[in-house]
């Protein structure tokens, strides 16, 4: 029986952790510190996150077979190197792979270098060049801080003056931290986004079925950014043509540009995409499980979730062995009002055991016998239907049953 570790503490890792939780060659989870999810599933324990290093000892001890960092912050910070460096497996790329999620600029040389389509763009690392540069642009144009910025690192400018203040912020202010230190100025695309997440295992890349993220707090796409706000599967936009253009344009040459790189790991490839009548656009890479674009797919995955990462982690994957429900699936997350601004916690909540669907927490914490609001995004719940139609009505008359106070969410998930 295996003993696995997962580090997080989102919806995303309660969606993997009930995945494992239902395998029964898994024995026993960790969850690191995991959340009010994963707290309720049989056999997960949550423990407390001090430090990689920390958790290292942990997994020497309990002898984890496996270990799942969820978040590119852990994975950035070289959790795979050290869990590597005390014999112990981990699922996702080392530090040096992570870079093409954690710096915007390895990540645009590299497209740039195995020619893989995506926007124009410079990087720069001094100010008054990046500013000069700002005459020569159209706009709207997009400015990205080069490294994480916990989602917040992407400024699209509507005109010069935006420009210059989002520069300003980024490499003087430095309101990202050294993650402003260099900037990549980027062509803005217009168009469609989805998001394809596929396995890796060194040999392949093997594409999951498309999402279709909604990132915006407000219904139509308005207002701030948040760490998304539902998903629509399969992408309603992404039809077998875009299918043919991404493998051709962007997942190929991408595979190539590993293998030449030596960026090889047993691992997930998460490809934001931007379509529109010049073709499929590749925004950036991330090297982990999408949140929650994960929570969306996992119930319609027949195939075994540890069977897809055994066969990345032994070079064994093969597009024909993933089966899935037939269908779509949609998946709307309930926040706490307020956020992505402030907002309050500690609201009781009720009724999610009644849910005839999937429910995946977040923001949520197991105090004694209840469950309480403890983040922003609260809880993902996510149904499946024949058509896009009947998974939306089916989320959306499942979400009435859930109840907490300051409930928010958009109504217009996968319109
Ligand atoms: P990224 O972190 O690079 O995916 O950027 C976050 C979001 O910013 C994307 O999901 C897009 O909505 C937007 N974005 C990033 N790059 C561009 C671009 N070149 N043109 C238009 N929108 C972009
Ligand atoms: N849903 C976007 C992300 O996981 O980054």
């Amino acid at each position: 029986m295996q003993k696995i570790l997962i580090i997080g503490n989102g919806g995303r890792e309660h969606a993997i952790a009930a995945a494992l939780d239902a395998d029964n060659r898994v024995g026993q989870i960790f969850c690191s510190p995991g959340n009010g999810g994963t707290a309720r599933l049989n056999k997960a324990e949550n423990i407390p996150f001090h430090s990689l290093e920390q958790l290292a000892d942990f997994a020497k001890e309990k002898n984890i077979d496996l270990v799942i960092p969820g978040a590119e912050v852990y994975l950035c910070d070289g959790a795979v190197d050290l869990f590597s460096s005390r014999g112990i497996k981990s699922f996702g790329p080392d530090k040096k792979a992570a870079r093409l999620e954690g710096s915007k600029a390895f990540a645009k040389d590299f497209m740039d270098k195995y020619s893989i389509k995506t926007a124009k763009y410079i990087r720069y690392t001094n100010v008054d060049l990046a500013l000069k540069s700002l005459e020569d642009w159209n706009y709207p144009l997009v400015i990205k801080a080069d490294g994480l910025a916990a989602g917040k690192g992407v400024i699209i400018c509507q005109c010069k003056t935006d420009a210059e203040e989002a520069i300003r912020d980024i490499m003087v202010d430095k309101q990202f931290g050294d993650a402003g230190s260099e900037i990549v100025i980027e062509e803005f695309l217009e168009g469609k986004e989805a998001s394809i997440l596929s396995f890796f295992d060194g040999n392949n890349i093997i594409p999951l079925k498309s999402a279709k993220d909604h990132k915006k707090i407000l219904e139509g796409e308005r207002g701030l950014n948040t760490g998304g706000m539902g998903v629509i599967s399969p992408n309603p936009w992404f039809d077998n043509n875009r299918m043919v253009e991404f493998k051709r344009d962007i997942l190929e040459p991408t595979l190539r540009g590993l293998k030449a790189e030596g960026l090889i790991f047993p691992g997930i490839i998460f490809f934001g995409l931007m379509m529109n009548e010049n073709g499929v656009f590749l925004l950036e890479y991330n090297l982990r499980f999408g949140d929650p674009e994960i929570q969306t797919l996992m119930p319609m995955l027949k195939t075994p979730l540890l069977d897809l990462i055994e066969s990345s982690m032994t070079g064994t994957l093969d597009e024909d062995v993933i089966e899935w429900h037939d269908g779509h699936s949609c998946c709307v997350i309930l926040a706490s009002g307020g956020y992505p601004e402030t907002y309050k916690k500690g609201y009781s909540i009720s009724g999610m055991d009644n849910v005839d669907g999937h429910v995946y927490l977040a923001g949520a914490e197991k105090v004694d016998n209840r469950l309480l609001t403890s983040g922003g995004r609260v809880l993902a719940v996510v149904c499946l239907g024949d058509n896009p139609e009947e998974a939306r009505t089916k989320t959306y008359n499942e979400i009435k049953k859930i109840h907490f106070d300051d409930k928010y969410y958009r109504s217009d998930i996968g319109l």
